[in-house]
């Protein structure tokens, strides 16, 4: 058996204590038949009185990060406080005192990916973030080794489990936003602030990491749209089943001719006999297209404690196995500066849409909007007048053929002016996968 390593944890929340669980508790078995000997020697975090529901020896645990940071005895530090300060300055600290790192941080390394890859590699220490995308799925570990003998075609993901619960929650039982997002917070799948969830922000960092693994694009996060789910209704998730959809927050990346990217996040029509409309609640799926492989897909808890803290641990044991071998991971160029890839803005990518419109229910209304429609060369699919109208409007249903965002959203600044149109216009992007 080789020498103990030891390891400090900063971030005592959910996810930490979940770490400490496996850590203390129930990975000791297995760790010792693997040959593994990890030590959780130092935990820091402001808040060291509260009950978490473990017994943590007298002498872990304490509220200054220099007692890990300073600490030589400590070869890995796993870093879950989250966003971008002091995360970014802490984990370049541990770099510089020749510690590995370990992180959940998906914002952290969707931004500063590309300084985080290249401090690790200059220090000559491993920097990993299983965790960081898809909770307890080992989707980076997939694309990183599973995948590497596969030119990666495209990437479609659940990767927010907050909102795939919400929109679960309004298809399934036909309750309005406000009030699922309330249950969700209740339950304690949704935090109390769930913006960067809701916003699609979160999904956005991760399909962002997941891009630089299997395309080699470092991308700036800002650059790449991304649509939140504040503003569905369950009139919306009704009309698009009764189309035969359903409405899911998916994150896409496609690869297309001539070193260009396609990357967004939106709420999107899925038909709903495809398997990513199937995956409900906090769940996340993965579905990657491979050169040699095909499609395969990733499936599992993409939040919560334990699933997040599996990916965690897996990587702590994964770098203390390369200790004992004395190896380390090493970030490739295309890792760190990315391969020159293209992002396509996305009033040029060319897809379908669905738009709900509240019409009046009078003679040439339609004739207004599909003039527009024509104007734009956007090709009408289906038009659909659905419920009885009970009063002056009516909800108009639009399906379209494909068209380019640009000209779509110069035909939504036309539709807002009219004035046989009453409130938001919805729009929704389709995606026939
Ligand atoms: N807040 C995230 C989610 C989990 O709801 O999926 C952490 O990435």
């Amino acid at each position: 058996m080789n020498d103990s390593i030891k390891i400090g944890l900063i971030g005592f929340g959910t996810v930490g204590t979940g770490v400490v669980k496996l850590l203390f508790e129930e990975n000791k078995p297995l760790l010792r038949d693997r040959e593994i000997d990890i030590d959780l020697i130092k935990i820091a975090d402001l808040d060291i009185i509260s009950d978490r529901g473990i017994k943590i020896p007298d002498g872990i645990l304490t509220t200054n990060v220099d007692d890990i940071l300073d600490d030589p005895q400590i070869g890995i530090v796993i870093e879950l406080i989250g966003g971008y300060e002091p995360a970014r300055s802490l984990t370049l600290r541990a770099f510089e005192k020749g510690k590995c790192v370990v992180t959940a941080n998906k914002a952290l390394i969707a931004k500063y990916g590309r300084e985080l890859f290249e401090a690790a590699n200059n220090a000559g220490i491993s920097y990993l973030f299983e965790a960081s995308v898809g909770g307890g799925i080992p989707i980076i570990r997939g694309l990183n080794n599973g995948l590497n003998a596969n030119t990666i075609k495209s990437i479609y993901g659940i990767l927010n489990g907050t909102t795939n619960y919400i929109l679960s929650g309004m298809t399934r039982d036909g309750v309005d936003y406000d009030e699922v997002l309330a249950m969700a917070q209740k339950l304690g799948y949704a935090e109390a602030d769930p913006t960067s969830d809701v916003s699609g922000q979160d999904a956005l960092n991760k399909i962002v990491i997941l891009v630089r693994l299997a395309f080699g694009a470092d991308l700036n996060v800002e650059t790449v749209f991304c649509e939140g789910i504040e503003n569905l209704t369950v009139q919306d998730i009704d009309c698009a089943g009764q189309l035969g959809y359903t409405v899911k927050l998916l994150a896409i990346a496609k690869r297309h001719e001539g070193n260009r990217i396609e990357v967004r996040v939106h709420p999107t029509l899925v038909p709903s006999e495809s398997i990513m409309a199937y995956v409900e609640d906090e769940f996340n799926a993965v579905e990657v297209d491979g050169s040699a492989v095909g499609r395969e897909l990733f499936y599992g808890k993409g939040a919560g404690m334990m699933p997040t803290a599996s990916a965690v641990v897996s990587d702590c044991i994964d770098i203390a196995s390369r200790l004992n071998a004395g190896t380390r991971v090493n970030f490739n160029r295309h890792m760190i500066e990315g391969n020159g890839l293209e992002l396509i803005a996305i009033e040029d990518i060319t897809m379908r849409y669905y738009l709900r419109f509240t019409a009046k229910d009078q003679p040439g209304v339609l004739f207004q909007i599909s003039k527009i429609f024509a104007d734009e060369n956007i090709s009408i699919e289906s038009v659909i007048q659905l419920g009885a109208s009970d009063s002056d409007y009516v909800p108009l249903v639009i399906m379209t053929h494909d068209a380019l965002e640009g000209d779509m959203r110069r035909a939504m600044r036309q539709f807002e002016k009219l004035e046989v149109v009453h409130g938001r216009i919805q729009l929704i992007r389709v995606e026939d996968i």
